[in-house]
């Protein structure tokens, strides 16, 4: 999906066991039409070759102040791009940076340019807790350059702590959410994710193998929109910059949960799959077995959607998901008009790498009166952009 068609991206590798990384990153954002110029320090070189970087971006990799023709390289980089990009940034960079050292090309290009710049800091864990180094990102930050904060997790050297580069998948969700649209700013969007796990006894659920990918990302994707989000959830994945997660488990806690902030919300994206019974008692204790096979009798549980639908306001765009395994489109069609949506999510999960617990989705959209829309195979992130572009489409019509 070529969502950043035209966009001009200085990508900056610095000298750090992550800048393997960079390689990923880079080969994602030209996937997505992105013009990518490569910059590295001299020490990104003992890490990766020129030539790799110069392979996948859209330009040969510049190191040096003074291996262009041009006399002034650094000037022209940072005024033409439409973003500048560091990833792995190191101490040295982000102190050179915080200070207006201009001591080589990266940090020429930094302080020459006005475009908006993400720093993707990569460093031992007690190097990243250092004071210096605290107060240099706050101090970038509070002059508006976007952070994204290492993760925890193994580092070069066999150690590990927090201060290893973020994946290829939040730096580039980082991306989007600086040079992406801002058309749901203000809007407050409501997302559930997950399914819900109805208790039998203490111990033990009646449970579905939803994982919650697909809700996490349309609440990422409308965040990074603008939108104000809330997300009910029945499973914990990182949380999604500016969202405001609510945890639940059951039907019953999710309706409360989205019964508290649905009259004053603007839309509703339902992609969790809620449970359609649960036991109409649940035992307080294990049920052992020398008891016998117990006889779980089981009772419906209140249809969240269709109470939405049956209490909407024109001016709330609510959307449902329907997960068929066969019969696609009628058995959406049906669930769009029974429950009163503005837009179906329709999914055949019988397909490989469709729905439930994949990265990948590939869905058909349905809407009142108006033509399907197919979405083929692809991450869960663009389909979360494809929803959200037509219900951005929906409250333009409204
Ligand atoms: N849904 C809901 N409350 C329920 C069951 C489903 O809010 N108790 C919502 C889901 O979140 C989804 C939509 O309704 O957005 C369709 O869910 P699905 O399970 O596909 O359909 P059902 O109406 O349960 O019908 P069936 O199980 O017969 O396919």
């Amino acid at each position: 999906m070529a969502d950043l068609a035209g966009k001009r991206i200085v990508v900056g590798v610095c000298g750090g066991i992550a800048a393997y990384k960079a390689v990923e990153v880079i080969r994602r954002l030209v996937d997505a039409g992105a013009h990518v110029i490569p910059i590295m320090t001299k020490g990104a070189e003992h890490f990766i070759g020129r030539t790799t970087l110069s392979a996948l971006a859209s330009e040969p990799v510049q190191t040096s102040l003074w291996d262009e023709a041009s006399p002034i390289p650094h000037t022209k980089l940072g005024q033409g791009a439409d973003l500048v990009l560091i990833a792995p940034a190191t101490a040295r960079l982000l102190g050179a940076y915080a200070n207006g050292l201009s001591t080589d090309l990266m940090t020429n290009v930094l302080i020459a340019t006005r475009a908006p710049v993400i720093v993707c800091p990569a460093m031992h864990t007690e190097m990243w807790e250092h004071p210096a180094i605290q107060q240099n990102i706050a101090t970038l930050a509070s002059r508006g350059v976007h952070i994204v904060e290492p993760e925890a997790g193994r580092l070069a050297g066999g150690d590990s702590g927090k201060g290893r580069l973020a994946s290829p998948d939040a730096i580039i969700a980082a991306v989007h959410q600086v040079l992406g649209p801002k058309d749901l700013a203000g809007v407050k969007v409501v997302v559930s994710a997950g399914g819900t796990r109805e208790p039998i006894d203490s111990v033990r659920v009646i449970a579905n193998r939803s994982s919650g990918k697909q809700g996490y990302a349309v609440a990422a994707e409308a965040a990074s929109r603008g939108a104000d989000v809330t997300l009910i959830s029945t499973v914990e994945l990182a949380v999604p910059a500016g969202v405001r997660v609510v945890n639940v488990e059951t039907a019953a806690q999710m309706q409360a949960a989205i019964d508290a902030v649905w009259a004053t919300s603007d839309v509703m994206v339902m992609s969790a799959a809620v449970a359609d019974f649960r036991p109409v008692s649940c035992a307080t204790q294990k049920i052992k077995k020398d008891g016998g096979i117990p006889q779980i009798v089981l009772e419906a549980t209140p249809d969240i959607l269709a109470g939405l639908g049956a209490s909407k306001r024109p001016d709330q765009v609510l959307v449902g998901f329907a997960a068929e395994t066969s019969d696609l489109v009628a058995n959406a069609q049906s669930k769009l008009e029974r429950k009163n949506l503005d837009l179906i999510v329709a999914n055949d999960v019988s397909q490989p790498g469709v729905g439930f617990a994949h990265d990948t989705n590939a869905v058909t959209f349905l809407r009142p009166s108006q033509a399907l829309e197919s979405v083929s195979l692809t991450d869960k992130r663009a389909v979360a952009r494809a929803l959200l572009d037509i219900v951005v489409q929906i409250r333009a019509s409204q």
